[in-house]
């Protein structure tokens, strides 16, 4: 993440950020007090084990530790790299119930959409004075976006959607981000954000404090074909799926014609994936499995696999069908969310207007 072009303000290591992180995680486990987590996705459909063990899970963890958590359901992001929007209410949906279904509390996080927090939204005007050109085609994920969706072309709200991301973060003054490593740009420009707000417009008083991003240590997992975990490459086990259709899939995945399996991550990747979903699933090690499986090759494999996936995910599967029946509900959390967001942006951009003199 380290780019040597870029001046003092946007130069972060991943180093510097992960010693960031650890300290947080320290901070959590003795006191969670004055922490806020944001964090969110884009509503592009319902969610597969990649989601849930990469971050789903680490969000209940954090809620369950007491920190105050706040979601972002980031429909205004899904516009910046497609043209279609598609079943964008459907999507969202599909997104709430598998927040609820994993364990997100409603009674204790707050669940919103960034199309209802109209406040939130208006802060991108401030913010998108605090930020140069350069600053923005900088960015590596933006760019690695712009390159994947196979234009040449960037379009204006995929350029500036960092600086919204800004907003997010910043407009309910969270200040945990848990995120991947290709997040870690955007964390540093909020960052560099927050800093000239209080500069330039708040002369100098810290009102907005600067974000640290929680690195997760979930190891990433691959789709069965060994590619990136997707929907739309088919190689993904998603949360909604029933134990027939996992058992199914995973039968399928791509491994090797060693018979004994071992953990071997650089020379076996598919065989290693297995290995760490089964891990994940029954909390045991990829070791332990591996040697348990032995000579019993990659059909025994998939076979212990397709178990434990499926016993882990079994409470969270049912609870998933019962919310299903549930709409009704599903939007009124959101709308509960929506409300409590509102409220919090209303006074965020009053105090904004404020130091800024926009008070008429
Ligand atoms: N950009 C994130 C993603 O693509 C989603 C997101 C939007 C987000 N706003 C956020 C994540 C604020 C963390 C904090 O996954």
């Amino acid at each position: 993440m380290t780019d040597a072009a870029a001046p003092e303000t946007t130069r972060t290591s991943y180093a510097t950020a992960q010693e960031r992180s650890q300290a947080l995680e320290k901070r959590i486990a003795e006191d969670p007090s004055g922490l806020r987590v944001l964090t969110g996705d884009r509503p592009t459909g319902a969610l597969h084990i990649g989601h849930y063990f990469g971050t789903l899970r680490n969000r209940v963890r954090l809620q369950d530790a007491g920190v105050e958590t706040w979601i972002l359901v980031a429909d205004y992001q899904v516009i910046t790299d497609r043209d279609v929007i598609g079943d964008i209410a459907g999507s969202v949906r599909e997104l709430l119930t598998d927040y609820l279904a994993v364990g997100i509390d409603p009674e204790r996080a707050t669940i919103f959409a960034h199309s209802a927090v109209p406040a939130a939204n208006q802060l991108m005007l401030p913010f998108l004075s605090l930020v140069t050109q350069p600053e923005l085609e900088r960015n590596p994920t933006v760019k690695a976006e712009l390159a994947a969706a196979g234009r040449s072309a960037m379009g204006g709200l995929l350029l500036t959607y960092p600086v919204h991301q800004a907003a997010d973060i910043l407009f309910c003054h969270g200040n945990v981000v848990p995120v991947g490593k290709d997040q870690l740009p955007h964390i540093e420009q909020t960052r560099v954000i927050a800093r000239r707000f209080n500069e330039r417009y708040a002369h100098g008083e810290q009102y907005f404090a600067e974000p640290d991003a929680l690195l997760s240590e979930a190891p990433t997992i691959l789709g069965l074909d060994g590619d990136k975990m997707s929907k739309s490459r088919g190689n993904a086990v998603m949360l909604r799926m029933s134990e027939a259709e996992t058992a199914k899939l995973l039968k399928k995945a791509k491994t090797d014609s060693e018979r004994l399996i071992t953990f071997d991550p650089e020379a076996r990747p598919e065989v290693a994936n297995l290995l760490t979903i089964t891990a994940l699933a029954s909390g045991r090690s990829p070791q332990e499995i591996a040697d348990e499986i032995g000579d019993k090759g990659a059909g025994t494999l998939k076979v212990i696999a397709a178990d434990a996936l499926n016993a882990h995910l079994a409470p969270i599967r049912a609870r998933r069908a019962e919310l299903e029946q549930d709409p009704g509900y599903l939007m009124s959390v959101l709308r509960a969310g929506n409300e409590r967001a509102t409220e919090v942006a209303d006074a965020t951009l009053a105090h904004v207007r404020e130091v800024m003199g926009m008070v008429y």
